[in-house]
């Protein structure tokens, strides 16, 4: 009883403005403050047009919504979403701007950010030992708890819990899904495995060094279109560097006047939003299991719960990591969305929720409203001129979607030139990334701000000839299966 009440209230994403706005690792922002927002653009004035536009293109049975199971696979492997998610988990969290609402423009700067906006593991270590303790072994000085006992229930590969059920991890969004959980659980071993001969301190930075590079040279390149990722690689490394002659990067300042970095909204509530179209309803989560949904009745796994023992998840069947062994690819990167994200379940949205507001589309279309994000092409003819190689007038054949021709009749602006920022960029991954990668327009957006990271803050591109170890790596350069089999032990 203690459990079904406790893994009913939402944990990711509110509806109401709500949480702590005291407490906070930096801010929000925009990166580009100057635009005018979407809805001022397209002459939308009114709150209950904005959400019936959200609604027709974000919710169920919206031009986002995958009825009918349509959307293909891209090449990516499928880890790779959960390993999305995971790294948004370490930089962004907002628990307090309104769904249904509005933030005036000069208050965005002051909407704090739970999570420090740099790839330092801070989901995995929270504050640390001394702040939070409970999530360390007192008897094994720096190494993580990792494991559950729930009800009687032994899982050694699970995410430490307290007796109802909850996980002791820093960010309680890593729970909320049990492949999410997982990967969690995989950073923990990792990090304990790098212990060894070692001590926290340096197995903490040796393990936020190994995920750093992940992040640089493997997912990035494997999602961002390769024209931006060639374009801007060189410019991180050299400004992350300190080279001269290199030109100066990032091109925006996302900084604020403590010079910490703040996430900028066109990143949080759009860009890295594009992980949600990478998601399939199903998948493998071992052998013995080879097909389970995201979240299944079946087993309870709805998320923010223990993982059954049964279901302890084989990354060889999600992740390129041995050869001649299938396993399981992402949804292709596109502008629809698995049927499963558009009737999100009660640990995840909260029990008392519109059918609207359970479809991740329109939370993410409407979120971007609240918080006065500019339209797709707006944001692009922007970073045209800030420098990146990109065409803001390209076409991304909006006509050629099923049922295009009910949302433009009542608006009073054209959606096809004037179109929400979400939106876009998931068009766009279908069209110009054709499924595979993000388009120009959103890799732009997520290599200036993981750009800005590299280059400000403390990462093992300043360390000087800093490679992964071999015993991690292998001989090729290092990916998420190298990290995942080496934690595997
Ligand atoms: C696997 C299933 C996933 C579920 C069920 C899920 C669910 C959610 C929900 C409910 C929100 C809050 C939406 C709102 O109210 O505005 C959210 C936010 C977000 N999601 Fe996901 N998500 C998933 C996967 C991913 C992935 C793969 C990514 C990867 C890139 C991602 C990136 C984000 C980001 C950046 C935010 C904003 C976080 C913040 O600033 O608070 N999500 N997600």
């Amino acid at each position: 009883m203690q459990l079904e009440k406790q893994v009913h209230k939402p944990m990711h994403g509110t509806a109401k403005a709500r949480g702590c706005a005291h407490a906070r690792l930096g801010n929000f922002c925009k990166m580009f403050p100057k635009l005018p927002s979407w809805a001022k653009e397209c002459g939308v004035t009114e709150q209950c047009v904005a959400e019936a536009v959200a609604r027709a293109i974000g919710g169920v049975g919206g031009l986002m919504h995958d009825v009918r199971n349509e959307s293909g696979d891209s090449g990516i492997p499928a880890g790779y979403t959960f390993f999305a998610q995971f790294v948004d988990h370490d930089i962004t969290l907002d628990t307090t701007s309104p769904l249904h609402g509005k933030v005036d423009d000069d208050k965005i700067a002051h909407l704090p950010n739970l999570r420090s906006a740099s790839l330092d593991l801070d989901c995995v270590y929270g504050l640390g030992p001394e702040a939070q303790p409970y999530m360390y072994d007192g008897a094994q000085p720096g190494r993580m708890h990792v494991g559950s006992s729930v009800g009687g229930v032994d899982n050694h590969d699970d995410v430490p819990r307290n007796a109802s059920g909850r996980a002791m991890i820093g960010d309680p969004r890593n729970d909320e899904n049990l492949f999410i959980s997982q990967l969690q659980a995989m950073f923990l071993k990792f990090h304990n495995r790098r212990l060894v001969t070692s001590n926290f301190e340096k197995a903490q930075a040796d393990t936020r060094y190994h995920y750093q590079w992940v992040v640089l040279y493997d997912f990035l390149k494997r999602v961002c279109h390769p024209d931006i990722y060639a374009f801007a690689l060189p410019l991180i490394e050299g400004n992350a560097k300190g080279k001269k002659n290199v030109k100066k990067y990032p091109f925006c300042d996302i900084l604020d006047h403590c010079k910490r970095i703040c996430m900028p909204v066109e990143f949080s509530v759009a860009a890295f939003r594009f992980g949600h179209t990478m998601v399939r309803s199903t998948y493998p989560a071992n052998g013995q299991y080879p097909l389970i949904e995201l979240f299944d009745e079946r087993f309870g796994t709805l998320g923010f719960g223990p993982v059954p023992p049964q279901l302890n998840v084989d990354w060889r069947l999600l992740l390129d990591m041995e050869d001649c062994h299938p396993y399981a690819k992402s949804k292709a990167i596109d502008h629809l969305l698995a049927d499963e994200l558009n009737r999100l379940p009660d640990p995840v949205v909260g029990r008392n929720t519109s059918t609207d507001d359970r479809a991740l589309a329109f939370r993410n279309i409407l979120r971007g409203h609240a918080l006065g994000l500019a339209s797709g092409q707006k944001v692009a003819a922007e970073l045209k001129a800030k420098g990146y190689p990109i065409n803001p007038k390209q076409n991304l054949e909006f006509d050629k979607i099923e049922n295009w021709s009910c949302l433009t009749k009542d608006l009073p602006c054209d959606i096809a030139k004037c179109t929400p920022l979400f939106f876009y960029l998931m068009r766009e991954a279908a069209v110009i990334g054709k499924g595979e990668t993000l388009g120009p327009v959103g890799s732009a957006l997520l290599l200036e701000t993981f750009g800005t990271m590299y280059v400000y803050c403390s990462t093992f591109l300043k360390e000087k000839d800093w490679a992964p170890d071999p015993c991690v790596a292998g001989n090729g350069s290092m990916t998420l299966a190298d990290m995942a089999r080496y934690a595997r032990g």
